[in-house]
């Protein structure tokens, strides 16, 4: 059987490729998808793939892709699930994707993925393959044999599979354009402190240089189109403000999450330009939307964050958070002045050409709007409770 697997070099995606072919007879078919990982794992893996026997191997670009089609809907959303804005989450519907098209294009009976059955992951990539393929096998090997981190180490050793395991880092790691996660080893246990080794993208704030960094973003319906002036390609601003931000010591969050399942998990994350995106977009809301369209706006967002977080990205519902999103972002246009300071985030102004502020009336130095016809309103503010107050006087009154 010709199995096609979603390969991204690490310990699992390796030790599932000898299962496959040992345990489930397959002739195995590797597709790394790019979404901005190092280029030194997309190089590692290509080796790997071909050192551990594959008929065939695909490294596919889709940066601009998952620029475009997954992190700018996340930007008009404002996505983040307890306080993660959703970079793995994100990438796994593009990459089971990428994978059923390769599977397509060979010919193969099954898909499979490197998830262990404890994580999110499984059920991002098995939505998607069941709904976008469902004519093809899923096969999760390490899920399947229920292994352990531990088993699968002793297990690449005894088949000559080559791994990393970094004594100092022996960390699972997930990184691409919009953040990088860790988890695993020490920080299991959420009254450990991680050590400063375990960042890669951000400086500590103590670090952080004194001199705070001041960045004007502007955005185009909902989307960044251009930072400090310069126009610039979406893969291009999200890596440029990635640095910029991580310097400033942005972007590091530490939490308890809980997972699908409904485990509670430690995660470590790394992400400066999604942050700072979501906060510049988030202050160019404030400044263009109706009062009732933010509030009703807060709710769709988060339900699509929880959609998003829960796999679900090819759900009908979404396609209907999507609609109501998008259509609030017509005027989501303007520009916006963000300072970066020793960790901190901080909104210092915002314009646009659909303002809904109204300096002609809001100010304290204009007469044309007259003060007095607003004493009529105010009779009725809160005029229920008003008549409630007297009614509940007159009943405690009577004997
Ligand atoms: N907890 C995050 C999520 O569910 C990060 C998962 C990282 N995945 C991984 N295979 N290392 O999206």
């Amino acid at each position: 059987m010709k199995a096609v697997l979603a390969f991204s070099g690490g310990l699992d995606t390796s030790v599932a490729i000898r299962i496959l072919q040992e345990k489930y007879d397959c002739d195995v078919i590797t597709v790394t998808v790019d979404v901005g990982q190092p280029k030194a794992s997309i190089k590692e893996a290509e080796i790997k793939a071909k050192k551990l026997g594959v008929i065939k191997h695909y490294t596919i670009d889709a940066k601009a892709e998952f620029t475009r089609e997954f992190l700018f809907p996340a930007i008009k959303a404002n996505a983040t699930y307890e306080g993660y804005p959703l970079g793995t989450a994100l990438a796994r519907p593009l990459i089971a994707v990428k994978t059923i098209e390769v599977a397509g294009k060979e010919n193969a009976e099954a898909i499979a993925h490197g998830c262990t059955g404890k994580g999110n992951d499984q059920f991002r990539f098995e939505f998607t393959i069941r709904t976008k393929a469902p004519g093809l096998k899923i096969i999760a090997p390490i899920r399947d044999l229920n292994l352990t981190r531990k088993e699968e180490i002793e297990y690449a050793k005894e088949k000559g599979i080559p791994i990393q395991v970094d004594l100092n880092k022996p960390f699972s790691v997930d990184e691409n354009l919009w953040s990088r996660s860790i988890e695993g080893g020490i920080l299991e246990d959420p009254a450990i402190r991680p050590k400063e080794t375990i960042y890669e993208w951000t400086i500590s704030a103590e670090k952080a240089p004194d001199k705070p960094k001041i960045i004007e973003i502007k955005f185009e319906r909902g989307v960044p189109v251009s930072l400090d002036g310069k126009k610039m390609a979406p893969v291009e601003l999200i890596q440029v403000l990635r640095a910029l931000a991580g310097k400033h010591g942005i972007g590091r969050i530490d939490i308890i999450e809980n997972r699908i399942i409904g485990l509670k998990a430690r995660e470590v994350y790394e992400a400066p330009a999604a942050l700072t995106l979501i906060t510049a977009h988030k202050q160019l809301e404030s400044l263009v939307l109706t009062k009732d369209e933010l509030k009703f706006k807060e709710v769709v967002d988060s339900t699509w964050s929880e959609l998003t977080y829960k796999g679900l990205w090819f759900d009908p519902f979404k396609e209907d958070l999507d609609a109501y999103i998008n259509k609030t972002q017509e005027r989501v246009t303007g520009e916006t002045t963000i300072k970066l300071f020793k960790g901190a985030l901080l909104s210092l102004a915002r314009s646009s050409p659909f303002a809904l502020y109204a300096p002609e009336v809001v100010s304290f130095d204009v007469k044309s709007f007259d003060q007095r016809e607003v004493a009529g309103m105010l009779k009725f503010h809160g005029f229920q409770a008003q008549l409630f107050e007297s009614k509940r006087k007159k009943l405690k009154s009577k004997p």
